[in-house]
């Protein structure tokens, strides 16, 4: 083995480690120029065809040199002929080739060749190229072999390092189908357990952040037309949240129009995105992947991902496939969260109107009906002139208007009992155990409140006060009218945070599971949620019913006075 050969083997080993492809094939370049003592060195790379170059690379040749001799070559005259026969060849002139075509303008004089084919696993890879030995007329035999040798090494680690790209792309894009899966899981699971809109919002927001590794994502919805920046995760510009903004020419809409994810790559979309989007909002972007969320056909907004952080700003096309296939999975939280926001709404709006046509069938149905038939009465009586039967109809009348006032009584005190303002919540309460007991019910009434105690000089705001007395009121009438119970117990205790609130009956209990047509529980259900409380049915056939609610302690003074005063004016005054 000559001395060259060895040479080529101490720079192939030093190849081999190698495993960045651009790295590699730069190596074998500078090797091969230094082996031969060629002025300059050129490595064609195949197209997918194997009959053109896809790539030239070239060294020896300065910048200026390069710009003048203008598009590289494809791979004609000489060079092609080793494409169509990868074979060496070696030439003392390569101008005066038959297949040359003679060197373009500029380009420098070269006159000896040497050119070697690469094979890579089996095929064709590309070719080495070497022109003008130096201080030589011609490449020798032992350049010839020399160059074969490292061609040959060269296409080992060529194959080695592409196996290990495709490896390592393989792991990459295993990685993050791993995390796009993940995250699509535990919005799935949230799903399970939070239908509350703002935390399912919240969770895509962050997780798609993550999963594109953006500096910041932001969630707009459809709403009435508009779109409104509903959450966002990331450095996101304060103020932002909430916003709403015009459908008209902003990269979200045409993202909703056209169902396909924008880029601001596009310069329309940039312009529009500073001009009418985020951007009008301090949300600058070099680069954003805008992606419609749809679900079942419905389009519920966008998710804007913005600026990539590690390798960016430029997002991928493989961060764009992610980021797509999560807002899928984003969609549908964000439709079932939807539908599950809205369906409360309903109900609560059902709630309120049931409730209202009680009190319009009541009005209609006792008082109305009554005094009517007290007018028809009185002006009978009247129209007849006589004394007795005058008399007669004032006594009706009176029975009339005393059913009626009971009647409006116990209306008015459904809206807002008299009790509550002027007794307190502890005798209210008492007052409404009271009335069942003489129904036949046991209640056993153990209230605990500060204000009551004497230990503030500051009553709970009137909604709570109310929503105490709502939840025993209603657990106490569902605890006789439904559960026929013969014994009820009430507390009502109070710490420095919270109210507890707990109704135990021993009636024939239910099954809560079960979606039921009452609005009672619903109502209860409301109000605790209007004062962010929490609250619990406890219930089996058979097993009675304990209804338990949990209500932040909220009192006058926590007020601003203003409002202080405009509540009590209205409340109490
Ligand atoms: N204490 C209870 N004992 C037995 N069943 C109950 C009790 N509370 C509620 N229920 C059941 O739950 C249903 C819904 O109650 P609710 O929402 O208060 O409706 P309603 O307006 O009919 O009272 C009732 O129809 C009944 O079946
Ligand atoms: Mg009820």
């Amino acid at each position: 083995m000559n001395q060259a050969v060895r040479g080529v083997l101490s720079i192939a080993r030093g190849v081999l480690d190698e495993l960045e492809l651009e790295v590699v094939l730069a190596q074998v370049l500078e090797a091969s120029r230094e082996l031969t003592g060629a002025r300059y060195a050129a490595l064609g790379v195949l197209d997918e065809s194997r009959t053109e170059l896809a790539e030239f690379m070239t060294l020896g040749l300065s910048d200026a040199a390069r710009q003048r001799i203008g598009p590289l070559p494809t791979g004609h005259g000489v060079l092609g002929e080793l494409i169509r026969n990868p074979a060496p060849l070696r030439l003392d002139d390569v101008g005066s080739h038959p297949h040359s075509f003679g060197f373009p303008v500029g380009h420098p004089a070269m006159r000896s060749f040497l050119g070697v084919p690469i094979i890579a696993a089996g095929e064709p890879y590309g070719n080495l190229y070497l022109t003008d030995k130096q201080d030589a007329e011609r490449f020798t035999k032992e350049d010839e072999e020399a160059v074969i040798v490292l061609a040959e090494f060269a296409g080992v680690a060529i194959d080695h390092a592409r196996r290990y790209t495709r490896s390592e792309e393989a792991r990459t894009e295993l990685q993050q189908s791993v995390a796009a899966f993940e995250a699509t899981v535990e919005i799935a699971r949230a799903l399970g357990g939070e239908t509350d809109l703002s935390t399912i919002l919240e969770l895509v927001a962050k997780r798609g952040r993550a999963l594109v590794s953006a500096r910041a994502l932001v969630i707009e919805l459809l709403r009435d037309g508009q779109l409104v920046v509903a959450a966002g995760a990331g450095s996101v510009p304060e103020g932002l949240i909430g916003q709403t903004i015009s459908l008209e020419d902003t990269v979200a809409a045409s993202a909703m129009r056209t169902r396909q994810s924008q880029r601001l790559t596009d310069e329309l979309n940039r312009s529009r995105f500073e001009q009418h989007g985020l951007g009008r909002f301090g949300l600058h972007a070099q680069d954003a992947l805008v992606v419609p969320l749809i679900f079942r056909s419905q389009v519920y907004g966008a998710l804007v991902a913005i600026d990539r952080l590690s390798g960016g700003p430029q997002f991928s096309a493989e961060q764009r496939r992610l980021l797509e296939a999560f807002a899928a999975s984003a969609a549908t939280g964000v439709a079932t969260a939807s539908s599950a926001a809205a369906e409360r709404r309903r109900q609560a709006i059902a709630a309120t109107e049931a409730e209202r046509t009680r009190w319009a069938r009541e009005l209609h149905d006792e008082t109305l009906q009554g005094m009517a038939n007290l007018r028809v009465v009185l002006s009978a009586a009247q129209r007849s002139g006589k004394a007795e039967l005058m008399s007669r109809a004032i006594a009706d009348g009176i029975a009339q208007l005393e059913t009626d006032i009971a009647g409006l009584r116990s209306l008015i005190t459904d809206l807002r009992p008299a009790a509550l303002d002027q007794l307190g919540t502890e005798a209210a309460i008492e007052a409404w155990a009271d009335r069942l007991r003489r129904t036949g019910l046991e209640v056993d009434v153990s209230i605990e409140l500060d204000y009551e105690q004497g230990h503030t000089s500051q009553r709970h705001i009137p909604e709570l006060e109310t929503a105490l007395y709502r939840i025993v009121q209603e657990a106490l009438t569902n605890a006789t009218k439904h559960g026929n119970a013969h014994r009820a117990v009430v507390e009502v205790t109070e710490d420095q945070r919270e109210i507890h609130v707990l109704v135990r009956d021993d009636g024939s209990g239910f099954d809560p599971s079960k979606g039921t047509e009452g609005f009672g529980l619903l109502g209860m259900r409301e109000r605790v949620e209007l004062l962010e409380g929490r609250l619990t049915v406890h219930s089996a056939p058979g097993r009675g019913t304990t209804v338990a609610a949990d209500l932040p302690v909220r009192r006058f003074a926590d007020y601003a006075a203003a409002e202080t005063e405009a509540v009590t004016g209205r409340r109490r005054g």
